[in-house]
């Protein structure tokens, strides 16, 4: 949509011959974009004429109820859409993924838990199809919270995942690991899979706290076990265009990351919750509602930063 367009709606929304339902449009997010750049649209990602090998991306920040899991899988749907495959890795012991995605925590016969801990076990006999075209998922259930203690005494415990995960790089565009809320030792291994990080970050003050420890650890990581990896992006979520206290978030953010900062950014809506408990991505359950638009234009600038192919 065109910056006209976008005022052209809103204008139109006013006089109430559109509704937009579930919109809290804003003016000024229409024409600069909350970020404060102004608003444009990304390119339409080319269809890939080959796939893998995957990209893989951690989706991290130790602060619990950020938007990690529905970013995951809100992500990988779009990106789906866009022809990418995607595999889906739950490093949550909680299995909110693996729900969401319709996999019953109990009935789960090999799970990542069982990949990292016992080499015999091929991680394509882990690895499950999904309801949603082109992304499958590695599921987790609660057998993963021992991992982290049973990893400490593992030779080259912080690469146990970076190894799993070589074996099926070339299936893949894009590898999304929805990591737990913790910095212990499953996220150091996620970060040391990981190409790039995605940072989702609610926008509520005591939530911007939490991004300097991560940093740091992003760092460590960086340093000592994968020069490689690089902040993909830091997304802004549950935000709300009326409250002065959202815009004030973002702009700290703005302040503190500059364009890291994804322009897109992710609005408050019940929605997500919905499609949680209807376990589908919002692209499906509410394909036209703004969220499932909003991540499709995370994907597209995710594309079009390089972040994936
Ligand atoms: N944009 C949004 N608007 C409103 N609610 C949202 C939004 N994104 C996520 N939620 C809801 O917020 C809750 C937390 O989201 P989610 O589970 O994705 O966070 P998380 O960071 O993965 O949490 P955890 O750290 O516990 O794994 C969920 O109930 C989810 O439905
Ligand atoms: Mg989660």
């Amino acid at each position: 949509m065109t910056v006209v367009e976008r005022v052209d709606r809103y204008v139109s929304s006013e006089r109430g011959t559109t509704t937009l339902e579930g919109t809290d449009f804003d003016l000024e997010d229409a024409v600069m974009g909350p970020t404060g750049r102004p608003h444009r649209d990304f390119p339409e990602p080319a269809p890939l004429a080959s796939h893998g090998p995957a990209r893989v991306i951690a989706m991290v920040n130790q602060k619990g109820g950020v938007g990690k899991t529905t970013s995951t899988i809100n992500l990988a749907a779009a990106l789906a859409e866009f022809g990418r495959r995607v595999l889906l890795v739950d490093f949550d012991p909680q299995g909110a993924l693996s729900a969401g995605l319709g996999a019953n925590p109990h009935e789960l016969d090999l799970t990542v838990y069982n990949v990292l801990m016992d080499r015999k076990v091929d991680i394509r006999d882990a690895i499950q199809k999904t309801g949603v075209e082109g992304i499958d998922l590695l599921p987790a259930n609660i057998d993963l919270s021992a991992a982290e203690v049973q990893l400490v005494n593992e030779v080259a415990r912080e690469q146990v995942l970076d190894r799993a995960l070589k074996s099926v790089e070339d299936d893949y565009d894009v590898v999304l690991i929805d990591c737990q809320p913790s910095l212990g030792l499953l996220t150091v291994n996620a970060l040391t899979a990981a190409h790039g990080v995605i940072i989702p970050l609610i926008c509520e003050f005591f939530a911007l706290r939490a991004v300097a420890l991560l940093v740091e650890t992003i760092e460590k990581v960086q340093d000592r076990l994968n020069p490689r990896l690089q902040v993909d992006g830091v997304l802004a979520t549950m935000y709300d265009a009326r409250t002065l206290h959202s815009r004030e978030v973002i702009s700290r953010l703005v302040e503190a990351f500059g364009d890291k900062v994804f322009e897109t950014v992710i609005k408050r809506s019940i929605k997500f919750a919905d499609a949680t408990v209807a376990a589908e991505p919002i692209t499906s359950y509410a394909g036209n509602h703004i969220g499932a638009d909003a991540y499709r234009r995370l994907a597209k600038e995710l594309i079009s930063r390089g972040g994936a192919p």
